[in-house]
């Protein structure tokens, strides 16, 4: 006997089978909906991208372990996008003499890693990426992507008692580094990813981390003291541009009345190069879910990867495997029923489908969504189908209606059974949708 192929699909991926992409659906259209309301347009770019995009600046750990990166037949060495970021940089560099300046761009492209999968963790997601680009006003545009961020969840029916908008600065850990503790520009990156690992490892892993980086006792301490200090640090420090900002930041956000959304936390650096400004990280507060739901931050540098016109930049990616579980597990995970609310079903002689099937047309043409039995032998099996399909209105003409020019109509929630002409029907249906909206 032959061996029947598996059903399941490649490891760390999805099928959305109807009822989880209805819910799906949901969730992108609400993203839409509040990027929109902020004046965000949506753009999309190819799945595959060279290769070299990904490896100028980029995160360590994806290029060295998650990429999935093949020959193509021509010879080239291309990746299919494990992230949207470089894709959109090159966009916005290969147009940005003609855009007109500031832009907000947003997409929700589908994102590949080959990752161990876990919980939050798979191989593909689909990630909600937000950026503004080339504003004049930098700050102004760092504010308004932590208020789109805060605003998106609270779409979602979330506050302030179920997630906390972590925040930071890169240019304070660089000073950090620098003058206290002494430390060339050269071991900034790779301090910064060690960090950025904190939470994934035990403080030894992460001492002897820092300490191979060639740091000795006292500068580890120091390092400790900084990451453990709360906003008196910046206070202390406001003397640098980097801590004045922050100091800012967080002040405008108390005005705007959103401060409790947001935490100083001078541990989040997030594991890309391109970061260069305000970094962040929300996290889920229940817990059972502690963990990040997505990040951001700001990218000055990563269009001058491909022309000599840098862009300032600044957005986040939110993927949607963590904000479902996120959802899920504070009870605000939606699913929704069929959109179709009328069944056709046929009966009896050709002549009587062939006219059920143009009224079915007729109705389609007025906007109502119709499914036609495919079943014209069996009306009790029919009305079955439709009942388990959780269609609420069945659509009947036997040779009796068909004579009197009548459409019987049968709503399964209430048994109810009436004849319209068609034009009754139109009106009656009309009304129908009018109340349920
Ligand atoms: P990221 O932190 O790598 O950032 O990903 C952003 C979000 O995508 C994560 O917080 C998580 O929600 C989701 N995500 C990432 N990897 C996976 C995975 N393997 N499985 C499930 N979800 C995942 C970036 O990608 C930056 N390019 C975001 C950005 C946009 N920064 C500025 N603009």
């Amino acid at each position: 006997m032959a061996e029947f192929l598996s059903t399941k699909p490649y490891k760390g991926s999805r099928d959305f089978y109807p009822e989880e992409m209805r819910s799906r659906e949901w969730m992108f259209s609400t993203m839409s909906r509040v990027v929109e309301s902020f004046g965000f347009e949506r753009y999309d770019a190819p799945l595959i991208e060279p290769l070299e995009i990904y490896l100028r600046k980029t995160s360590e750990e994806i290029v060295n372990q998650q990429i999935y990166s093949f020959l193509d037949r021509g010879e080239r060495k291309v990746a299919i996008r494990p992230e949207m970021t470089p894709s959109v940089a090159r966009m916005v560099a290969r147009r940005f003499s003609e855009l007109v300046k500031p832009l907000r761009w947003y997409s929700i492209p589908n994102l590949w890693r080959y990752e161990q999968p876990s919980r939050g963790r798979l191989r593909e997601h689909w990630q909600l990426n937000c950026d503004i680009f080339g504003a004049q006003d930098e700050f102004l545009a760092d504010i308004e992507i932590l208020l789109l961020a805060i605003n998106l969840l609270k779409a979602f029916g979330a506050n302030q008692e179920h997630f906390r908008l972590k925040l930071s600065h890169r240019q304070i850990l660089n000073q950090v580094l620098y003058e206290l503790l002494s430390l060339p520009p050269e071991s900034w990156l790779p301090i910064g990813r060690i960090i950025d690992k904190k939470d994934k490892i035990t403080v030894a892993e992460f001492e002897d981390l820092l300490q191979k980086e060639g740091l000795d006792r006292e500068q580890i301490k120091t390092l400790f003291s900084y990451l453990e200090e709360k906003e008196d640090f910046l206070e202390r420090h406001a003397q640098w541009s980097s801590a004045h900002y922050l100091l800012r930041i967080l002040k405008f956000l108390e005005d705007m009345g959103v401060r409790p959304y947001i935490d100083y936390d001078p541990a989040i650096v997030r594991g890309f190069d391109y970061y260069t400004g305000i970094v962040f990280e929300v996290y889920d507060r229940h817990p059972e879910n502690r963990r990040s739901l997505f990040g951001g931050g700001r990218y000055d540098e990563l269009t001058g990867a491909f022309s000599k016109e840098k862009v300032n930049a600044v957005g986040f990616g939110m993927g949607d495997v963590t904000l479902e579980d996120f959802l899920k597990t504070h009870g605000l995970w939606q699913t929704f029923p069929r959109k179709t609310e009328l069944f056709m079903a046929l009966f009896g002689e050709e002549e009587l489908i062939v006219h059920s099937q143009k009224l079915a047309q007729k109705l389609r043409d007025h906007g109502f969504c119709v499914e036609m039995s495919l079943n014209s032998a069996r009306l009790g099996r029919q009305f079955e189908e439709a009942h388990r399909k959780e269609i609420p209105l069945v659509l009947v003409i036997g040779s009796e209606e068909y004579k009197a020019g009548l459409v019987l109509v049968k709503d399964l929630n209430t048994g109810e059974q009436r004849r319209f002409s068609e034009e009754e029907l139109l009106r009656y249906l009309k009304e129908r949708q009018k109340n349920l909206k």
